[in-house]
Formats: structure tokens, sequence, C-alpha cells
């Protein structure tokens, strides 16, 4: 039997429960890992309440896509991983399906990288879902180069600061946008170009400015809602907005007749096109792990929970005060 993170009903944090479940022995293309570290994602709070993009199909239901661990069982069928071997599990699967909440569970080997020398359990939990969703969505996806400008909202979310660092790293200049002053210097210290205060200043507008006249190339926005139409007015002609979250809850208009129907690239996106194509994964954690060994990227930890407070974890998550990723240690 192992502790394992489960809810027999969606709602607030409360209904996370830590309960003795036995993991099983893993089947063809599974191995079992016990876990040290795991990386809360948004989607998470969304599945535990039943806002996310995929119902829960049955309860009592796990919870976690991300983590770290070392391999304890390997299953027939799985090549290249083995027993022993230190290594990260990325975003790639249903949570339907499998969970990372625990301490030992069950995971698809295509879903395991190998953790890189000199990345601990924290940081192997941490840094590859941001990195791998904003390179996705920028490169594989986007075809963003040298010399373009990148607007990232919600930039203080683990993903938005994977943004600056990737758009940086590609020589793009990364503008970032944030709700309040308070983070504003340090998105800065993390290599924003520029910041925008969304409370205080008009996007758009400063957009426009620091392009002279031109808007951004990209516009990468986690919140989505009534705020896409000023976002569109920020993108250059032939420009793209993606929506990679939708953090407001609220309904997202189609930002096209009332702003002339302009040359506007909108896209959704998930890293589930990154992850579940082996293909794209291999660049996509090539261009990770390249990062991380230049020094370039890192993982952003804002704050580090005990499994027995997962509960406290997702509140911190919901309270939106988080400054980079939310870590829970078993
Ligand atoms: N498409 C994908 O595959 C994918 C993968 C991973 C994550 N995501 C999405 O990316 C976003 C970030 O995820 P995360 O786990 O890195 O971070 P997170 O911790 O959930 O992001 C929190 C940040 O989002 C901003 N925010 C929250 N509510 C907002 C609202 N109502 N209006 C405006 N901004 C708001 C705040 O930033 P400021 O304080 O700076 O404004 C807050 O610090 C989420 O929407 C998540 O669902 C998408």
């Amino acid at each position: 039997m192992t502790r394992t993170v489960r809810f027999h009903e969606v709602g607030g944090p409360e209904v996370l429960r830590l309960e003795d479940v036995d993991p099983g022995e893993p089947g063809p293309g599974e191995v079992r890992i016990r876990v040290e570290a795991i990386g809360v994602n948004r989607a998470e709070v969304l599945f535990r309440s039943g806002r996310y993009i995929e119902p829960v199909r049955r309860l009592p239901s796990g919870l976690g896509s991300e983590a770290a661990g070392v391999i304890e069982a390997v299953g027939p069928e799985v090549a290249g991983f083995e027993a022993g071997q230190a290594v990260s599990v990325v975003p790639a699967f249903s949570y339907n399906d499998y969970g990372m909440y625990a301490e030992r569970a069950i995971a698809p080997a295509s879903a395991l990288l190998h953790r890189p020398d000199g990345v601990d359990a924290i940081s192997g939990a941490a840094v590859w879902m941001p990195y791998l969703t904003a390179y996705g969505a920028m490169v594989e996806v986007g075809g963003m180069r040298a010399g373009d400008v990148a607007v990232v909202n919600a930039a203080s979310s683990s993903v938005g600061l994977a943004a600056i660092h990737t758009a940086g790293r590609l020589g793009a200049t990364p503008v970032a946008v944030t709700r309040t002053r308070a983070k504003r210097l340090r998105l800065v210290e993390e290599g924003a170009a520029e910041v925008i205060v969304s409370d205080e200043e008009d996007v758009a507008e400063r957009v426009l400015e620091l392009t002279g006249g031109r808007g951004a190339e990209y516009v990468f926005d986690a919140v989505a809602g009534p705020g896409v139409t000023e976002l569109a007015r920020a993108v250059a002609a032939g420009g793209t907005l993606l929506l990679w979250g939708a953090q407001s809850g609220l309904p997202t208009p189609y930002p096209g007749f009332e702003l002339g129907m302009p040359a506007l690239n909108l896209r959704t996106y998930t890293v589930h096109e990154i992850t579940r194509d082996p293909v794209r994964m291999r660049r996509a954690a090539a261009f990770v792990a390249s990062g991380l060994r230049a020094g370039a990227f890192r993982a952003v930890v804002d704050r580090v929970f005990p499994l027995e407070e997962i509960a406290e974890a997702h509140r911190h998550m919901e309270s939106n005060a988080q400054f980079g990723k939310i870590v829970v240690t078993v």
C-alpha cells in the first residue's frame, strides 16, 4: 500500500484526501516510480473542481501529471528505462488514467524523461512542463524567430516565466504582462525586456508604443475571457494570438469584426500537442536540456509543501500570489 492523494467528489481543495492505495504492478508500456517530488499544475485545480477541459470520468479519482522520482519496476514492452534510474514524468496523459500525487505511482513510459545530471528532484518536478509548454507554443506551433516580439500574459506563472526565458534564448524580445506592480521587478530580473502592469496600463497601447506602432508578432495568453479583444489589438498584422490557458474563467469573444477583421491568427494549444508526439517530444526535450546545460533555463520554484499539505498547496495556487512553480515533496 502507498499513500496516494484521491478525491471522492469534485469540489474545493478540502476534497483531497491522503489514502492508502495499492499502486499495483506496471502493465505493458508502464513503469512504477518512487515519487520524490510533484509539480502542481493549474490543470489539477481545474480538474479537481470539475472545470477542466476534460471531465472527471470516475470517482474516486487520482491527480497529478508531473513528478520526479526513481524507477522501481518496469513493465513489459518498455525500452530505454530500467529500475534505479532517476526520471521525470511530464504531462502526456489523462488524469482519468494516471495520477502522480502519491508516494509510488504507475506512469506510462511515453511520459518519462531521464533526469539530467545536476537536476535535483524538486527541479526535476518543476522544470519540464513550463518549458515544454512554452517551447511547443513558441517554436513548434508558433514558429517564433529571433527579432520577434513576444508578449506573455500571466507572466509570473511557471509557464509565463519559462516563456520569458525561452524567448530570450531564441533572440526574441519578451514583454511580460502582469496584473499588479508587486511582481514587476522580479519579472525584469527574470529577463523581461519590458513589463506591462495590466491593472494600471492599456496593454495594447503600450505594446504598440514599444514596437513603433507595428504590434507584437506573438501574444501568448493564459487568461482568455473578455481581455483577448485588447490583446488582439496588440498583435502585428499577420501575427499570432495563442491561448494556452483560461485563468479568467469567463467566455472568450472572437476578436474579429469589431477590430476590422485584422490579419490575426488565433490559436488554442495544449502541451499534449508536443508530449503525445514522439518526434516533437524529442526535439522539445533536447531544447529544454540544452537550455538547462547552458544555465539559461532553471526551475523558478515559489513554494514547496509536504504531501500531507496537498490541499494547502492547491489553496496557494488558487490565491494567485505565487511567482513560479508550486512543488510538493514526498
Ligand atoms: N496549454 C497547456 O498545455 C498548458 C500547460 C500548462 C499550463 N497551462 C496554463 O497556463 C497557465 C499558467 O499555469 P501555471 O501552472 O504555470 O501557473 P499558475 O500558477 O496557475 O498561474 C498563476 C498566475 O496566473 C495569473 N492569473 C491568475 N488568475 C488570473 C486572472 N483571473 N486574470 C489574469 N491573470 C490571472 C497570475 O499572474 P499575474 O499575477 O502575473 O497576473 C497568477 O500568478 C494556466 O492557465 C494553465 O492552465 C497551459
